[in-house]
């Protein structure tokens, strides 16, 4: 059999096999809403290791492996051997002996990254420090959605230089766009990473210049999980990196704005935009489903 296939970044799939993931996505969706039974892999186990906090990312994952006809187990590290020093590369080693698929939200991209190394199973990055590559999933089948191909756009970051923010680096190479990234000095992505795509992201501190005629605008909170007692300090480093009415005037006529949520209003996103009657916002959440069972079907029917 190949070797395992594992999803921790965008790199981890050709454009070509995003792109068919984006269109299988939209497909599924489709299926859903009309009720079809979608119960193509009755048995298989999806274990779910979560060390941070989540809404959407649980729900999605354990109603998608629900409507796919399997079975979805949630695994925190208080309440297993994971939060009592287990090394990562045992505790992968048994956990894909039982289950079919893994799924981790940790803090240290190493976690997943050494997880994968040892699991016998296809193992899907949902969140890391580093990047969040299911977000982007959601977030390019939403745009495709609404405005067609992202290819040859633009699209602006406004805010921090974090997970989700070195996360359209990546897109910004695989799905073909150039990225500008408004943040203040000191919150950028990684130095390597922006050099490394330099052909098609650049920095420009003037979020009013960053989004001028932006196709795409998108923002994440200031302080990310595990960066709560750097609150207070980030609100002042970030004030002036709102997105809002002002903001998005600036951008192209038809532009969309993203979030992938939890979102503070008043602070990196208006009240304004949250509650608009238009935002596209509440699909981009509501694909994390679709985009996710698209994901799960590939790397399931890749490890057969
Ligand atoms: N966007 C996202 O991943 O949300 P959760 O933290 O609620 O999973
Ligand atoms: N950047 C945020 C994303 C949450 C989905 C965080 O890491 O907390």
């Amino acid at each position: 059999m190949a070797a395992t296939r594992h999803f921790l970044t965008l790199l981890d799939f050709s454009p070509e096999e995003l792109d068919t993931m984006i269109a299988r996505a939209i497909e599924m969706k489709r299926e859903h809403r009309a009720g079809a039974d979608q119960r193509r892999f009755p048995g298989q186990v999806l274990g779910m290791i979560f060390a941070k906090s989540s809404t959407r990312t649980r729900v999605s994952f354990e109603a998608g492996m629900a409507q796919l006809g399997g079975h979805a187990m949630f695994l925190s590290p208080n309440d297993t051997q994971l939060g009592r020093g287990e090394p990562i590369e045992d505790s992968a080693r048994v956990i894909s002996s039982m289950v079919d698929i893994v799924m981790i939200r940790t803090f240290g991209h190493d976690v997943v990254e050494t997880f994968a190394a040892h699991s016998s199973v296809p193992v899907i990055n949902a969140l890391t420090d580093d990047y969040h590559p299911c977000q982007l999933l959601a977030d390019m089948q939403t745009y495709v959605e609404h405005r067609g191909s992202i290819a040859g756009k633009v699209v602006t970051w406004v805010g921090d230089g974090n997970n989700m923010a070195q996360s359209y680096i990546n897109a910004a190479r695989q799905f073909d766009f150039e990225l500008r990234i408004a943040c203040p000095e000191g919150y950028e992505p990684s130095a390597h990473l922006l050099e490394a795509n330099r052909d098609r992201v650049s920095i420009v501190r003037d979020p009013l210049a960053a989004a001028r005629d932006a196709n795409l605008v998108v923002t994440d909170v200031w302080a990310s999980m595990g960066q709560e007692a750097e609150q207070k300090a980030r609100e002042t480093a970030f004030s002036g990196y709102q997105v809002n009415g002002e903001l998005m005037s600036h951008a192209a006529s038809d532009a969309l704005y993203m979030h992938c949520l939890p979102a503070h209003r008043g602070e990196e996103i208006s009240a304004e935009l949250m509650d608009a009657a238009d935002t596209v916002i509440w699909d981009e959440a509501e694909n994390r489903l679709h985009a996710q069972k698209a994901l799960m079907e590939t790397l399931l029917l890749a490890n057969r």
